[in-house]
């Protein structure tokens, strides 16, 4: 590959939200998981260890994660997140202001006024389904690795993961929906308690009629957050 595509695929990747129903070959999945896992990792420890879901078990998953949600169950994710009562509680400033916006986008693309309650509800419903992607891609780590640190291995390896799946024509959409209920994945799809949930990729053909593919997000102006020491 010449570097300027290298670059382009940098460039051109994006969250896809809405999938056509196709299968994917198991082996693209593993040839993309076998190239991905070329990533750098410290101490080449190699943290990753990866479930693909798909098929009966990944419906089973999705309406477990949908009712959990309905039902209002607290989300337990293993690993902590932004915005989480009590658990991070600073998120403001420009980093909500990002978040804001990257809503704001999402409803006026899909025609959802800030009043349309139930518009948005429906939407956060389609995203606890997992988008209805046909695969979701789930990413855990020995719990023996406790500390934050292989959380950058993994940062490394999704992104990976994202580009390969790109090169071999397949959407994706890196979620932490996916892992918000860990003891139902868990159970359902069969990761031993041993290993900590750290996110899921929802994967598949991307729908490029639905208006939500069209999303193309902002991004900071780079000399707004480089700072050069010489
Ligand atoms: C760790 C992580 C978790 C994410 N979780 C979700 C999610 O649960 N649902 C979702 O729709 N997008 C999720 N995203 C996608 C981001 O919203 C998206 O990457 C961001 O808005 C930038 O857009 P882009 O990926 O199209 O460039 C997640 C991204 C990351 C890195």
């Amino acid at each position: 590959m010449f570097i300027v595509e290298l670059l382009k695929a940098i460039g051109d990747r994006k969250s896809i939200r809405a999938f056509k129903s196709n299968k994917i070959p198991k082996k693209a999945l593993l040839d993309i998981l076998r190239i991905a896992s070329r990533a750098p990792s410290g101490l080449n420890c190699q943290p990753w260890e990866f479930f693909i879901v798909r098929g009966k078990v990944l419906e089973q998953l999705k309406r477990a994660c949908l009712s959990a949600h309905r039902s209002g169950e607290p989300k337990t994710p293993d690993i902590q997140v932004y915005r989480m009562k009590g658990i991070v509680p600073k998120f403001d400033g420009i980093f909500n202001q990002r978040r804001v916006a990257l809503g704001k986008q999402i409803f006026s693309i899909l025609g959802i006024s800030k009043e349309d309650k139930e518009g948005q509800a429906k939407w956060v419903e389609n995203m606890v389904r997992f988008y209805d992607a046909p695969a979701a891609l789930i990413i855990a780590v020995d719990r023996s690795l406790r500390d934050e640190w292989p959380l950058l291995d993994i940062g490394l390896v999704s992104e990976n993961i994202l580009l390969a799946a790109q090169e071999y024509g397949f959407g994706t959409c890196i979620m932490r929906a996916i892992v918000d209920y860990p003891l139902l994945v868990r159970k359902i799809v069969g990761i031993p308690e041993s290993k900590r949930i750290i996110v899921g990729i929802a994967i598949g053909y991307a729908d490029t009629t639905h208006p939500i593919n069209s999303l193309r997000t902002e991004r900071e102006n780079v000399q707004k957050i480089v700072t050069f020491v010489e």
